[in-house]
């Protein structure tokens, strides 16, 4: 199948097989896309949980509208924005690349001086607005990826933020609940994935210069 054979076999699945679970290197092939998504300056703004209890995925689902997906999916994958973006963030941020790419702290000054500008230019409000579309950008590639091998996904903004965070406990972790998805494998008798994908087509959708 191509990429785009497997974009159209995707969807985002509302009733998952609760038999069916990833093994561990499924879940760590998604894992490992997620830990691959750029993001705005290499800046990864979030965290991402990684739900399995069943008694926790209760609690989260009473607070998701119902969603079966939250209880019967394999896994329920959190993404949190960090809510504490600071010089210390970006400062550690250049650490790890010093580190990773073995190279002298002080050659990254230049570009040091642009991450902690950028952090400390934004307010708290504009910091979060844009840890969230970080954390959607890491879920477009959750969702692209497990087409690619062939796992089901849900992606899900229904739900309350303030509660997941309660129930999870974000906000002693300084995380703010921004998007969720559900990962694991269709039930036979989905009946979304069945139907025919609606988008708008290609002459309303893009705009050739
Ligand atoms: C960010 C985002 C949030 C979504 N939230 C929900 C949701 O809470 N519940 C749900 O059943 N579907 C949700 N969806 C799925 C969309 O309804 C679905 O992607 C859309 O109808 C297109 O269908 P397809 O993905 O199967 O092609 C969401 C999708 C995205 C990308």
């Amino acid at each position: 199948m191509s990429i785009i054979d497997k974009l159209q076999w995707r969807s985002a699945i509302k009733k998952f097989d609760p038999s069916k679970k990833l093994s561990a290197g499924q879940l760590d092939d998604l894992l490992s896309a997620i830990q691959l998504a750029p993001a705005s300056l290499g800046l990864q703004t979030y965290k991402v949980i990684v739900v399995e209890d069943e008694e926790t995925r209760q609690k989260l689902r009473a607070v998701g509208y119902d969603q079966p997906q939250i209880t019967d999916a394999s896994h329920l994958i959190v993404f949190a924005s960090e809510t504490n973006i600071d010089s210390n963030f970006g400062t550690n941020y250049i650490d790890l690349v010093a580190k990773t790419r073995g190279v002298a702290r002080e050659s990254l000054a230049g570009f040091e001086q642009m991450v902690l500008g950028s952090i400390n230019s934004r307010t708290d409000e504009q910091k979060l607005a844009s840890s969230h579309k970080q954390a959607y950008i890491a879920l477009g590639v959750l969702l692209t990826a497990a087409a690619g091998l062939g796992i089901d996904a849900g992606p899900m903004e229904g739900f309350d933020a303030a509660k997941f965070d309660e129930i999870l406990g974000l906000k002693d972790k300084g995380l703010t609940t921004s998007v969720i998805a559900a990962v694991g494998f269709r039930a036979d008798d989905d009946v979304y994935s069945k139907m025919i994908k609606v988008r708008r087509p290609k002459s309303e959708l893009f705009i050739h210069v």
